[in-house]
């Protein structure tokens, strides 16, 4: 696919039409937050912390569901959108279990100490999850799932369904009682 000319924060860059701007943004060293996108998978659009200003559309919106079209202006850092995006991250934090032993990547984690969330006295949400009881499944020699730690990003789901093709995971309740099920459970 052709590169077009787009404009993050001012500065001309080169990116790929049609191409998923988030990715573009973040290739070309523009770290914008974001949990729900992958690369190698449909965008989502939940977590919301991807938002940028786009010249031209009202509001803020989420860059991973935009395609990339030749002469994008974009803001991705201003006071307002960081703002923004610590808003919807603290508020994302006060459904987590936020207890970290530091074995494994958490980009949870990561946004949490880049938004000075690390620290429960910074945070304007209080933690709404502690009473909910879910149960950690450690039995794959691989994987361990913990439901009190799901976003909801539908990252797994995704994977399953487009990268792996088997369609077997799904969410399971409504709402903050709601976990991912394989098959019937
Ligand atoms: S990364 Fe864009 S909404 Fe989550």
């Amino acid at each position: 696919m052709a590169k077009v000319k787009i404009y993050i924060d001012g500065k001309e860059v080169l990116a790929t039409e049609g191409a998923n701007l988030l990715h573009q943004a973040r290739l070309n060293g523009f770290n914008i937050p974001g949990l729900c996108y992958h690369h190698k998978l449909t965008p989502t659009g939940a977590c919301r912390l991807c938002l940028v200003k786009v010249e031209g559309q009202r509001g803020m919106v989420a860059s991973c569901t935009l395609a990339v079209k030749e002469g994008m202006n974009i803001v991705a850092f201003d006071q307002e959108l960081e703002e923004t995006r610590r808003f919807l991250l603290d508020y994302l934090v006060s459904e987590q279990n936020t207890h970290y032993d530091g074995t494994y990547p958490d980009e949870l984690r990561e946004l949490m100490l880049r938004y000075g969330l690390d620290k429960p006295e910074n945070r304007f949400f209080k933690p709404v999850k502690a009473h909910v009881e879910f149960r950690v499944d450690s039995s794959s020699p691989v994987l361990t799932y913990d439901p009190s730690k799901c976003i909801k990003c539908f990252r797994c789901i995704k994977a399953c369904d487009e990268v792996q093709g088997k369609n077997v995971l799904s969410f399971y309740e409504r709402g903050l009682n709601s976990f991912i099920v394989a098959g019937t459970g």
